[in-house]
């Protein structure tokens, strides 16, 4: 057993225990108070514009998975509105760049993800190497000079961490990943996230603001009623295990069948060594640690990107197979996990999604809505992403310290 398998063992058997006194005993995990906060966050188009440069432009993303760039690959992310491709040289080493040719502005890669260890531009021919330096232009010498400052592709910041290539879309700005993800960082070095292998993925949009969609993922609150038939046979609504990681967070719901385990001998319990339960990375992505379907256990990433309208979301989601894919039979079992997670996501809580902010836009100015103490998830989200757009927080807090 992997040394990040022992350290998950070790931290589902912790949050069993939890979970195993909740069930026998009554109770969950809540916020000390709920907490208010005024519709605007998600209608008003200057928040929105706010977010979109400090969130989107300003703030270290998830562009891929290390493992979604082998030496030699490259993938494009444009999904900031910013248009980046992000490639590994045969050496390892990985970067980032503006996919915008220096010349006269054309796309540089227009393929999706490829393997190419030179692009060039498709206008002109100009061609430069995975390291960003121009390698060839036809005709050079007939430039005479007008080349001078146009020989490297303008880099973006951009870095690896725990399986993940972290990139921040405006060009100079320092990358500071330990800040970035504060105590977070030890969750996700043991998620074993290099190991995972993508088999499907798609893009799922939403008529709505892209934190009404976010919230959707922080809150088994809503399990009893709006999933009446998907989820709520599996999962309880009422029991959640909760842990703040600074920004981030984590936060998982209690199956029904449990409590054939909760009384019986911890050697008895059915302890798995795959992460589980939804994780918040700050500030758009979440990387879900399970299934709709109980007892399986895939990795699903979703990360939400604001369009330019303040109602307009897409997210991004990906299915990975924990470890790699093992079967052909493994690989058909991982799809049919993505087709019902995003059967789910967009019959019920987009539908909702977008009716509702709809509706915020009918209201007074002043409207505000609540987050009960169960929906201290989202009591987190709606702070960190206030305070790093420079924004008055929602209160009051409430927010419980992790138990780490
Ligand atoms: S715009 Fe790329 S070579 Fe001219
Ligand atoms: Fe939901």
């Amino acid at each position: 057993m992997t040394v990040s398998s022992q350290s998950q063992r070790q931290t589902q058997l912790a949050i069993m225990r939890r979970f195993a006194a909740y069930i026998r005993d009554g109770g969950s995990d809540l916020a000390d108070a709920p907490m208010v906060n005024d519709v605007s966050v998600y209608t008003d188009p200057a928040r929105h514009a706010a977010e979109r440069q400090k969130l989107f432009r300003e703030t270290p993303l998830v562009a891929a998975l290390s493992s979604e760039i082998a030496p030699g690959a490259f993938r494009t992310f444009d999904a900031t509105g910013v248009p980046v491709v992000v490639a590994r040289d045969g050496g390892g080493a990985i970067r980032a760049f503006l996919n915008i040719c220096p010349h006269r502005g054309a796309r540089l890669v227009r393929q999706e993800e490829g393997r190419a260890n030179r692009f060039t531009c498709w206008f002109h021919g100009w061609t430069y190497g995975a390291d960003g330096r121009l390698i060839a232009a036809p005709e050079a010498d007939r430039f005479c000079g007008g080349m001078a400052g146009r020989d490297h592709l303008v880099a973006l910041p951009c870095e690896e961490r725990h399986g993940l290539v972290f990139v921040i879309a405006t060009p100079g700005l320092a990358m500071d990943l330990d800040a970035h993800l504060g105590s977070f960082a030890a969750v996700l070095g043991a998620m074993g996230l290099d190991g995972a292998e993508r088999v499907k993925s798609g893009e799922l949009p939403v008529a709505a603001n892209w934190k009404y969609a976010l919230d959707t993922y922080g809150e088994g609150y809503h399990f009893a009623a709006l999933h009446k038939q998907t989820l709520a046979p599996y999962f309880r609504n009422d029991i959640t295990i909760y842990d703040r990681f600074d920004r981030c967070h984590r936060v998982s719901w209690a199956q029904k069948d449990w409590d054939s385990w909760a009384s019986k001998p911890e050697c008895e319990w059915p302890v798995r060594a795959e992460p589980a339960g939804v994780h918040y990375l700050y500030p758009n992505t979440i990387l879900f640690c399970g299934s709709v379907s109980p007892g399986k256990s895939y990795l699903t990433v979703f990360r939400h990107f604001p369009g330019e309208e303040v109602g307009s979301t897409v997210t991004h989601k990906a299915i990975y197979a924990f470890g790699g894919v093992k079967s052909p039979e493994h690989r058909a079992e991982v799809e049919a996990a993505f087709d019902a997670t995003a059967h789910v996501v967009m019959s019920e809580d987009y539908v909702t999604a977008a009716e509702g902010w709809k509706n915020m836009c009918a209201l007074p100015p002043g409207s505000t809505v609540v987050y009960g103490r169960q929906e201290m998830a989202l009591q987190n989200v709606h702070r960190a992403l206030a305070d790093g757009c420079g924004m008055a927080l929602p209160g009051p807090a409430g927010v419980r310290e992790a138990a780490r």
